[in-house]
């Protein structure tokens, strides 16, 4: 058994840590100008058509956006990562694994944050209920206090993976990742000191699960929640 509860015979049957999906460049003048450092999270029902519309709507209210062409984009995404996650699920939980999500969009201005990476990966959130735990969902939601001994390991791993080769991802490229195993991927935020950046993620699980995440973070299930 594994420090995450698998045995042996489950993690042969995981999905690969890391898949990235065939790159579709965005269209051009998609979203420009963005306003201010804002995010957008929702914990509730996976309903496609509404959740691109209130992400788009949420876009447009802090940046110019092509709404139309937009609107499409994050269709396709949801339906893209939705297929993906019930292709990779035990047959008795395809029905259920996608009912509920987590989306997450987190809008920032040019910053110099990241100029030394942030190389972490993510832990576990909720005990999977799947039949097998095929599909890894957990959880990067670690409150972070900033002191000083955050940034000193935050240089130390730096430092120890610089000159590492990276995936290489394009602007607007979907990937799909896997947290709270041993060989969950390490990733950071992107260099972001001259661009604005518009990230986008979706945590499928079961309507319990969650509704368990939004017990634990104090959030309400079906309601938008933006910060700041
Ligand atoms: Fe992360």
């Amino acid at each position: 058994m594994s420090q995450d509860g698998y045995t042996s015979d489950d993690v042969a049957s995981l999905p690969v840590p890391l898949a990235v999906f065939n790159h579709e460049p965005l269209p051009p003048n998609l979203i420009a100008n963005v306003k201010k450092d804002h995010s957008f999270h929702l914990y509730g029902t996976l309903d496609i058509p509404q959740l691109a519309k209130s992400a788009t709507d949420f876009i447009g209210s802090n940046a110019k956006v092509n709404h139309e062409l937009l609107e499409d984009v994050i269709v396709r995404f949801l339906h893209q990562a939705q297929d993906d996650c019930k292709s990779n699920a035990a047959p008795a939980d395809a029905a259920t694994i996608t009912q509920s999500c987590w989306l997450r969009i987190r809008m920032t201005l040019p910053c110099d944050d990241w100029v030394e990476p942030r190389w972490h990966n993510d832990g576990r959130m909720f005990d999977c209920s799947c039949s097998e735990p095929r599909v890894p969902h957990s959880n990067p939601y670690v409150r972070q206090v900033r002191s000083e001994k955050y940034w000193r390991e935050r240089s130390e791993v730096a430092a120890r993976f610089a000159g590492c080769d990276e995936v290489n991802v394009e602007r607007g490229q979907v990937i799909r990742f896997s947290w709270g195993q041993d060989d969950s991927p390490i990733h950071s935020e992107p260099d972001c000191t001259s661009d604005e950046r518009v990230f986008m993620s979706v945590l499928f699980g079961k309507k319990d699960e969650l509704r368990d995440m939004c017990r634990i973070r104090e959030m309400v299930y079906d309601q938008v929640w933006l910060y700041p």
